[in-house]
C-alpha cells in the first residue's frame, strides 16, 4: 500500500485484521536490525520479535528465560531500522500471568521499545489479561496450538489437537479470542484440518506455523528460513538458504588469507602520504609488502 506520495504506507493492526481471507499474509522474525531489514526489505507484512529469541539468538534450550526487558531490547534494536512492516513483540513467559496491572505495564513496555501490538500465548485462561492490554488500547495478537512457553505443562515440543476433544477445544479458544478482540492468532503445529476448522470459524486472521496451508498466513523464524543454524528443524520449516554453511566457508577463507599473509593486501591498507620523512618511505606501500619489511614498533 502506497501514500500518495508514492511512499509505502506502514502496515498496522487494523490493517492486517481487514486483510482476513484476501492474499495470504506474511510473518517471519527478527531479532536485531540487520535481519529487520533484511525481512522488511523482502516485502513481510508482520516482523515478529519472538521469544523464539532466546533459542535462536541467546542460545537458551527453551523460550522461558527471556524477560520483558530482553524483548524491549530486541524490539527496540529491530524498530529504529523503522520497518514498513507491523512490529510485533513477544510477551514472555511470566510477564502476562500475574496480575492485570503486571501484564499491562509489561505491553506497554514493549510498545514504548516500539512494537506495534504484542502476541501472547494461551487460549480461554488468558482472556483477562487480553482484555487488560485491550483496554490500553494495545492490539493483541493470539498464539494457540502448540504454545512453546508451556513446554513443561504440555511434556515437550508435540503437535496439539490430533484428538477430536484437543481440536474442539482449540477452535473454541480461538472463537473466544477472536470475540475478545484479537486481530490475528497464531497456530503453532496443529494438524491442517484444525487450522481449517479455525480459519473457517473466526473471523481475524490466522497465521500458521507447522499448521499447514488453510491458514490466512504463514510464519517461520529467520534463523531457520535462512538455514543460519544447522541444528534438525522441524518438518514444517523449508530452508530457503544455507547462511550457516556459507558463512563458515567465508571466515574459513578469511583464516587461510591471514594465515598464508594474503590478507590485507595493499590495496586493503593505508599507506603514509609523500610529505613523510624520507627514510619511512622504506616502511610503506607497495615496495615495503614487497620486501616484507617490519615496520619498527
Ligand atoms: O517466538 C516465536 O518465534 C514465535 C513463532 C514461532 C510464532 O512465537
Amino acid at each position: 500500500m502506497t501514500t500518495p506520495t508514492g511512499q509505502r504506507r506502514a502496515i498496522t493492526a487494523p490493517s492486517i485484521r481487514a486483510r482476513k481471507g484476501q492474499e495470504p499474509l506474511v510473518m517471519v522474525t527478527a531479532y536485531d536490525a540487520p535481519s529487520a531489514r533484511v525481512v522488511d526489505d523482502a516485502g513481510v507484512d508482520m516482523i515478529l520479535v519472538g521469544d523464539s529469541l532466546a533459542m535462536v539468538v541467546l542460545g537458551y534450550d527453551n523460550t522461558l528465560q527471556v524477560t520483558t526487558d530482553d524483548m524491549a531490547h530486541h524490539v527496540a534494536a529491530v524498530a529504529r531500522t523503522k520497518p514498513h512492516a507491523l512490529i510485533v513483540g513477544d510477551l514472555p513467559w511470566m510477564s502476562y500471568h500475574v496480575s492485570r496491572e503486571e501484564t499491562v505495564r509489561n505491553a506497554a513496555t514493549l510498545v514504548r521499545a516500539g512494537a506495534g501490538a504484542v502476541k501472547l500465548e494461551g487460549g480461554r485462561k488468558r482472556l483477562d489479561a487480553i482484555g487488560a492490554i485491550l483496554d490500553s488500547e494495545i492490539p493483541v495478537m493470539g498464539h494457540l496450538g502448540l504454545t512453546p512457553q508451556s513446554v513443561h505443562a504440555i511434556g515437550g515440543y508435540k503437535v496439539q489437537g490430533k484428538q477430536l476433544d484437543a481440536a474442539r477445544t482449540i477452535v473454541d479458544d480461538a472463537i473466544a479470542l477472536a470475540e475478545a478482540g484479537c486481530f490475528a492468532l497464531v497456530l503453532e503445529c496443529v494438524p491442517d484440518g484444525v487450522a481449517r476448522m479455525v480459519t473457517d470459524a473466526i473471523d481475524i486472521p490466522t497465521i500458521g506455523i507447522g499448521a499447514g496451508r488453510h491458514c490466512d498466513g504463514q510464519v517461520l523464524v529467520y534463523h531457520d528460513l535462512l538455514g543460519l543454524e544447522d541444528r534438525k528443524l522441524p518438518r514444517f520449516v523449508r530452508r530457503y538458504a544455507d547462511i550457516k554453511g556459507e558463512s563458515t566457508m567465508a571466515v574459513a577463507m578469511f583464516c587461510d588469507d591471514v594465515r598464508a599473509g594474503s590478507f590485507p593486501s595493499s590495496e586493503e591498507t593505508y599507506h603514509m602520504t609523500d610529505q613523510m620523512p624520507s627514510e619511512l618511505h622504506l616502511y610503506s606501500g607497495d615496495d615495503a609488502y614487497a620486501r616484507n619489511i617490519e615496520v619498527p614498533g
